[in-house]
């Protein structure tokens, strides 16, 4: 609007409109000035990709929290509950930890108005950006993405319902949001390398399904979000429809965990009856390592696809899932008991997909997700190189030319994003079709954009999980 009135004076008042430019261009370089004073990178990305026009949508709209810190917190900063030993006390780090990721999200009135953390004067939790492109790209209530598939019987045996799908947005505390606003600064040139998150990190992670709660008894009391996406997980076209809240996932830089990560993951029972129904989230278990020594069978016995009862495996040592039947409902976990969430796959666990974020994406998330004759068999050497322990920062490939994203697949994701789009870009220009090529529009590109091009990534190769 600004931009047309300004032009158009252009146009009728001739010598008074240069007066009126020039005015521009000095608030320009005021704005300038006043975004270097600012203590956060300032940039505008875009807040969603879906959303019906403003002339036919007039409810709730989700906005990017996108103000990064550009100074990294001082440790005195560091929440509180890192104080907690997670090995011994996973269930009260695990309740602390939750509660320091509710304090500034959870305002105890409508649920619709909760994660909304861009909404602060200065928000303390941030959004990736880079996740509205793509057909599985935000939605603009809530600023859900589209994440997996839920097969019948996944989350419950009563569950028949076929095309079920998981939507989920995630938010990183400041620690986070500042090694976020390093990588994404320059809107034209992303800088991936030595990302490494500051002890104090938190993210976390909220995810919904579509599955009917009246199918799932742990779904009783539900706590639902409207949102727009996909009619249902095949489809393309969108549509609003109520969500059901499932599951919430954690991470955290922890100073003592072995390879500097701490996983965790609440799943939702609606028979605990809280009166705040996020408090439903309940904790399945912690993880700190992959058991890169539990190899045992084929299944080992602990693999559990459809849970009818939850199986813990005692063999493990770098996962503690909650003893307790009554809390925790019948839920599948990860590979052989490995921790994972009922939206995550039977045969993953969350570090071994986590491990492998890496800019450009040189490996898929999960053993199972290469062409069939390449899937290694479950519990070989090949299967085990995805549970492996690998240090926070430390690259999956270390013999490929690419840059470890330190556990962040959503910084993985929002490269891939990026470069996707630029490419695509430049595939409409015709100098790519003559030999002039390579860098048609004379820009500087980065050293990943070129690893990228000369090795192109499959498009949602890290999508879905
Ligand atoms: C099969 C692979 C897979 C498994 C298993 C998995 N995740 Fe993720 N996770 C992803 C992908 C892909 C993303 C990025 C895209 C998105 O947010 O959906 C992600 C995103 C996240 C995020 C947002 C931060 C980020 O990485 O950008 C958190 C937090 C998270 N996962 C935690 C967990 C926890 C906790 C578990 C286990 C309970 C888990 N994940 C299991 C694939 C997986």
């Amino acid at each position: 609007m600004t931009i047309n009135f300004r032009v158009s004076l252009t146009c009728c008042l001739g010598l008074s409109a240069l007066v009126m430019a020039a005015a521009t261009l000095s608030e320009r370089s005021n704005a300038r000035a006043a975004q270097d004073d600012q203590p956060y990178v300032n940039q505008h990305y875009p807040d969603f990709g879906f959303l019906p026009s403003p002339l036919e949508y007039k409810g709730r709209v989700f906005t990017l929290s996108q103000h990064y810190p550009k100074t990294e917190p001082p440790a005195s900063e560091r929440p509180d509950f890192l104080k907690i030993d997670f090995q011994k006390n996973w269930r009260d780090y695990l309740l602390a930890a939750q509660d320091y990721c509710f304090k500034d999200n959870v305002l105890g009135g409508d649920v619709a108005d909760d994660f909304d953390a861009a909404i602060k004067d200065q928000p303390t939790w941030f959004h990736v950006p880079w996740q509205h492109c793509g057909p599985n790209g935000r939605e603009g209530v809530h600023g859900l993405t589209k994440e997996a598939p839920v097969a019948p019987q996944q989350l419950a045996i009563s569950q028949s319902h076929q095309g079920g799908q998981m939507y989920a947005v995630a938010i990183y505390n400041h620690f986070g949001g500042y090694v976020i606003g390093k990588v994404w600064a320059d809107k034209d040139k992303p800088n991936a390398h030595d990302v490494r998150f500051p002890v104090g990190t938190v993210v976390m992670k909220v995810l919904f399904t579509d599955v009917p709660s009246t199918e799932v008894p742990s779904l009783e009391n539900p706590l639902k979000w409207n949102a727009y996406v996909t009619e249902n997980y095949l489809a393309t076209n969108r549509v609003f429809k109520e969500m059901t809240l499932i599951q919430m996932d954690l991470m955290v830089r922890d100073e003592r965990a072995p390879h500097g990560w701490v996983f965790g993951n609440y799943q939702y029972n609606g028979k605990m009856n809280n009166a705040n129904k996020w408090k439903n989230l309940v904790p399945v278990g912690i993880q700190w390592g992959n058991d890169p020594d539990v190899t045992d069978g084929t299944w080992g016995g602990y693999t559990n696809p459809i849970p009818v009862v939850t199986r813990r495996n005692p063999h493990l040592k770098e996962t503690i899932i909650n003893p307790d039947d009554n809390e925790l409902p019948p839920t599948h976990l990860g590979w052989n008991g490995r921790l994972n969430g009922p939206a995550d796959n039977y045969l993953s666990s969350c570090m071994s997909c986590h491990m492998t974020a890496q800019s450009p994406t040189k490996s898929p998330i999960s053993p199972l997700f290469q062409p069939a004759d390449k899937v290694p068999s479950v519990g070989s050497t090949g299967w085990m190189r995805w549970f492996q322990n690998l240090n926070y920062g430390e690259r999956f490939d270390a013999d490929k030319p690419t840059s470890s994203m330190d556990y962040s697949l959503q910084l993985a994701l929002s490269l891939q994003n990026y470069y996707q789009w630029k490419d695509a870009a430049h595939r409409t220009i015709a100098a790519r079709y003559r030999d002039e090529q390579l860098n048609p529009v004379g820009e500087d590109v980065t050293e990943d954009y070129e690893i990228l091009r000369s090795q192109p990534v499959e498009l949602n190769q890290i999508n879905p999980r």
